[in-house]
This record gives C-alpha cells, sequence and structure tokens, in this order.
C-alpha cells in the first residue's frame, strides 16, 4: 500500500557515485594524455632539405645554411658555415643532430657549439648539451670552418630531432584540469549540501511524526465518541489521501488531505453521544444537530491554519455534488476539493464499517451506491478513483494495514 519513495540520501549517494565515476573518467583522460606525450617525445623526426625544393621548407623545423666569404688557401676552398635550426613547431624540439654530405678530400679547419665530426663524405654535428633543445619560435646554431678541394654549395642537409610536449603546457592537461576541478568542487558541494539536507530531512521526519500521532491521537478521540466509528477517522485519511495519488496530486497536497481527512469530524466531540450513538432513526431534530457538527468543526479549526485547506475539508464534507448537501448547499466545483474527496472516502467508510443501525454492506451493494451517486451526491471524477481503488483491492484497508500505515 506505501509506495517506496527514492529518499534524498539515496538520491545524493546516486549523484556522489555519478561524480566519482565521472572523476574516474578524468584521471583516465591525465593517463591517457602523459601516455600520448610519452609516445610522442620518444618519435624521432627526420627531414632532408635539398634547398631548390621549396614545399620543403613549410616544415616547421627548418634548418638555414649561413655561409661566410670564402678564400682560397693552398689550392682549397676554406668557407665558415653556420646551421641555424629554427623551430616553428607549436612544441620545443630536442636532441637534434645534422648531417651534411660534403665533397671527397674535405677537413674541418675549427667548430663551435657542437661536436663536428668528418667520415668520408659525410659531415655529422651533435650539438653541446646547452644547445641540443630549441624552443618554440627560436633558433640554435652550430658552426664550422670548412676547407673543400674546390667550391661547392652543401645541399641535403638531413635533421633528425624529437619533439618535446611538456603535458602540463598542453591545451588538453589544461581542459582536464578544469574538469577535475569541477568534478572536486561539485563533490565537495554535493557531500556539503547532502549533510544539510539529511539533517534537515531527519528534523522534518521528526516534526512529521509528532504531526502524525498528534492528529491520529485527535482522529482517535473524535472516534471514541462513538464505538462503532473507531477507526472511522484514519480510514477516511487514509481514502482520503489515495484519491489524491490517484488524481495527480503532489506528495504534499496528498499529505494535506491525509491530515484533513483525520480531523473531518472533529465537530463531534460538541454532539451528544446519545445522539451520535443512538441504534435506531434519528428524529429531524437529532440530525439538524449532527448536521452542526461540519459547522462547529470549522469554528474549532480556525486558528489551525498550519494545514492548508483544512476549514474546506471539515466544514464541506456533507455538501452533495447537485447541491442538496450542507452546510451551504454548494454545487458541483464549487465544493472545495478537500470537501468532496473526503465526501467519498467518508461515504466509502461508512458502507464498508459496521454501524449501530446496521452491518457491513456487501462489495456490490457499496460498488452499485457509488455509480449511481456519482454526479448527484459525488464528485463523478472521485467516484471514478475510488471505484478503481476499490476493484484494485487497495480500499477497504484491513486493521494491520492501518496500524502500519505511515505518511
Ligand atoms: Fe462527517
Amino acid at each position: 500500500m506505501k509506495r517506496k519513495k527514492t529518499s534524498s540520501k539515496e538520491l545524493i549517494q546516486n549523484i556522489i557515485v555519478q561524480i566519482v565515476v565521472y572523476l574516474l573518467l578524468v584521471v583516465a583522460g591525465f593517463a591517457g594524455l602523459l601516455f600520448y606525450t610519452a609516445y610522442r617525445n620518444a618519435e624521432s623526426h627526420e627531414v632532408l632539405f635539398n634547398y631548390n625544393i621549396d614545399t620543403e621548407q613549410s616544415n616547421p623545423v627548418f634548418v638555414k645554411i649561413e655561409k661566410g666569404e670564402g678564400w682560397i688557401s693552398e689550392d682549397m676552398f676554406g668557407c665558415q658555415y653556420e646551421f641555424v635550426v629554427e623551430n616553428n613547431y607549436k612544441y620545443p624540439i630536442s636532441k637534434w643532430t645534422l648531417t651534411i654530405p660534403v665533397p671527397e678530400g674535405c677537413y674541418i679547419d675549427s667548430d663551435w657549439e657542437g661536436d663536428w665530426s668528418l667520415e668520408d663524405t659525410v659531415l655529422s654535428v651533435v650539438p653541446f648539451e646547452t644547445n641540443e633543445d630549441v624552443e618554440v619560435k627560436s633558433t640554435r646554431k652550430a658552426g664550422l670552418v670548412l676547407y673543400m678541394p674546390e667550391e661547392q654549395d652543401l645541399n641535403g642537409v638531413i635533421i633528425r630531432y624529437r619533439v618535446h610536449i611538456d603535458y602540463p603546457e598542453t591545451v588538453m592537461f589544461k581542459i582536464l584540469v578544469a574538469l577535475f576541478s569541477f568534478g572536486v568542487a561539485s563533490l565537495i558541494i554535493t557531500i556539503l549540501v547532502g549533510a544539510h539536507i539529511n539533517r534537515f530531512e531527519r528534523e522534518h521526519n521528526s516534526y512529521k511524526t509528532v504531526v502524525n500521532q498528534a492528529l491520529r491521537t485527535i482522529a482517535n478521540i473524535i472516534d471514541t465518541k462513538d464505538e462503532y466509528a473507531r477507526g472511522h477517522s484514519l480510514r477516511v485519511a487514509i481514502y482520503s489521501k489515495m484519491l489524491a495519488e490517484k488524481m495527480g496530486m503532489n506528495e504534499f497536497d496528498q499529505e494535506r488531505i491525509y491530515y484533513i481527512g483525520l480531523l473531518h469530524d472533529v465537530g463531534k466531540v460538541g454532539i451528544p453521544n446519545s445522539i451520535l450513538t443512538k441504534p435506531g432513526r434519528l428524529t429531524v431534530d437529532e440530525y439538524e444537530i449532527v448536521k452542526r457538527h461540519t459547522q462547529m468543526g470549522a469554528q474549532l479549526m480556525e486558528g489551525f491554519t498550519t494545514i492548508k485547506g483544512a476549514e474546506n475539508g471539515i466544514k464541506y464534507h456533507h455538501e452533495r455534488y447537485d447541491g442538496t448537501g450542507y452546510n451551504e448547499g454548494l454545487k458541483g466545483e464549487e465544493i472545495p476539493i478537500e470537501g468532496r474527496i473526503i465526501a467519498v472516502a467518508d461515504a466509502y467508510d461508512a458502507m464498508s464499517s459496521k454501524r449501530c443501525y446496521r452491518d457491513i454492506l456487501s462489495y456490490d451493494y457499496i460498488l452499485n451506491e457509488l455509480k449511481i451517486n456519482a454526479g448527484t451526491q459525488f464528485d463523478p471524477n472521485i467516484v471514478k478513483c475510488m471505484i478503481e481503488l476499490i476493484e484494485g483491492g487497495f480500499a477497504p484497508v484491513s486493521a494491520a494495514e492501518m496500524m502500519e500505515f505511515e505518511i
């Protein structure tokens, strides 16, 4: 009978689990970035420069040859060369080396900024350690004075290098840090807010229990006026809440209708027991006295304003849909919704309970009574909901279900 609700604690736990999964994914992103940069940094690049082919100059890492004025000495052509490595790539490069084909018979006279070597016709240089890293948009040089048998342009220079991606400097790393910070902040906020909500919910539930127990006690006091009415107010409250739920009202309104149901007959405390428990038919005067319980109840509850609509349910639960009820002879939807719901719940409980003047009425009789009075005594839409509850086995409620019922 009691629907399982997702508590805010479960909701917060679900959110925390989702944030933790999100953070794990971000951490996996960091690991992926780390592996990617390590892989890229280990990769060796090689570029050949034939200076007469323009397309090769589009490579972001470029080698320029700065050639000095040459001279002839002892039948050899001597010249100063500086090899300038330009880095226009988006990351620094490191561990660059050059190899340069030269004619036979060359020799190195002097050199700088690197370890130069000449083996047969291959000149190569490994830059000094301080010179091997080239930052973005910067250059490094290494030079030598080379003698060759006759003047000849140097061509076919090969540069080998590695890129150096410093992963904390990458855009992806900054995005991941932002995502991670967002996740951690969300987690902290969720935990803090969750702790507050849990405390608030505990306090709220504690107050709700106090209110529920207090109003159920009042309902018991009302029902002791008539031993045949024992449990009547609680059952009317339960049916009213079920109807409100079936009609699509929100949880707050369902709770409100339940409390009003508990109090709907509060005015009976002012009606003599001799009339309420009279086994036979009431006289016209006695009936007029009984009718006063709605007005008296409304007056008693005048100061009880915390339950919105309480007065409506108490004062108008004996109005009839066709306008022939009391207190005011309201008709149709002029009768407040609280009054119309309680009227159906009240009549159903009266028919499905034993009274001092009759036994419990049969299932078929009750269904028939509800159907034939839909639109005259009762709101037809609410009757439809009540019939669905009866046919669905939700009504009547047993004594055990009443004991277990929690709002
Ligand atoms: Fe009543």
